[in-house]
């Protein structure tokens, strides 16, 4: 099964690339930046890897985040992580970033995305991946911050395909993001949102009929109600799920405990993510191995949500077909 996971294409589509720093990567930036770090080696920051909720994850993935400085910096975050998923046969990345993350440091907007572009390029030219860029807004901060930043991205606006909303979802309701998403549809942006994560599925119908979402980030609360899963249904709404991510951040105790199989047989849409693969122990092929050997999904379902994770892209019909016909002569093919 890992060697069957390992060749199959597929697209990552919830991937936040500030979740994809490596503590080796953290270390050496953190040196050259002169940036003090509260850990004394590699070691004591991995074992500071231990969360109880999805807060106490965010407090140290902002912590390290920190570290980003130059558009060096993000230029060999993005390209270390392309390098990763192309070995793991990743075809297709729509990648998040958090930039009020970076330019509430005094970090400028332009040295973000200019560094994770230029890292994109070289993903397209020299791996020959496809790459899309999600702008998220962080929830826990004010509307008026999150306008600020789509006005900061404006002059960008053919680098990024999508917009997105992530951090502390508890108590920060898509319902406060309204005029910004407006604003970023207006303006032409697709739209994604985390829901139903930790919070309840009141705000998935949120993100849906208030910010436009077209596809939900986690989602996995939305079992808890039987009309929004009719709605993700029969809309084919499709949920990006982190299998890792949940279970590190106590979203379910174990992963024989997570509710993708009820997911699958609800007829929704779903796929296979790896979120902030630097915390939460493995890459994309990680996520698909532990949903194989816990919930025991046999290869033609996994094969289903690799071409699920096509389907659910912002790619052109075109591409998608392409990238299915690869697929289903890569299962025809394995023994
Ligand atoms: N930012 C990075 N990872 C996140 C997650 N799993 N949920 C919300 N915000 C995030
Ligand atoms: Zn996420």
């Amino acid at each position: 099964m890992r060697a069957f996971i390992a060749g199959l294409p597929k697209a990552e589509l919830h991937l936040h690339i500030e979740g994809t720093l490596e503590p080796e990567l953290l270390f050496a930036m953190a040196r050259r930046n002169g940036h003090a770090l509260r850990s004394e080696s590699i070691e004591a920051l991995r074992a500071a890897y231990a969360f109880d909720d999805l807060q106490s994850f965010l407090d140290i993935y902002y912590e390290g985040a920190a570290v980003l400085r130059t558009e060096e910096d993000f230029y060999e975050l993005t390209r270390a992580y392309l390098e990763r998923a192309h070995a793991e046969t990743v075809r297709h990345v729509e990648i998040s970033f958090d930039p009020q993350t970076h330019t509430d440091r005094g970090v400028p907007f332009g040295t973000v995305i200019d560094g994770i572009s230029a890292a994109l390029d070289w993903g397209r030219e020299e791996l020959g991946m496809s790459c899309g860029l999600i702008l998220s807004f962080l929830r826990h901060l004010p509307e008026e911050a999150a306008m600020a930043t789509l006005e900061a991205a404006l002059p960008y606006r053919d680098r990024i395909v999508a917009v997105g909303l992530d951090s502390s979802e508890q108590g920060h309701p898509p319902r406060d993001f309204v005029r910004v998403f407006e604003r970023a549809r207006a303006e032409g942006f697709r739209v994604v949102a985390h829901a139903g994560e930790e919070g309840p599925p009141d705000y998935i119908w949120q993100a849906l009929d208030l910010l436009g979402a077209e596809r939900i980030d986690h989602g996995v609360r939305a079992l808890e109600d039987a009309k929004l899963v009719e709605r993700l249904r029969t809309e084919q709404i499709p949920l990006t799920i982190c299998p890792l991510s949940n279970v590190l951040l106590k979203v379910f105790p174990e992963m024989a405990a997570h509710n993708l199989p009820e997911l699958i047989a609800a007829g929704l849409v779903v796929t296979i993510n790896s979120d902030d693969p630097a915390y939460f122990g493995g890459y994309v092929n990680a996520n698909y191995a532990s949903i194989a050997d816990a919930l025991g999904l046999d290869r033609s379902q996994l094969a289903e949500l690799a071409a699920a994770s096509f389907r659910a892209s912002f790619l052109p019909d075109a591409d998608k077909r392409a990238h299915l016909d690869e697929l289903a002569a890569y299962v025809k093919a394995s023994p």
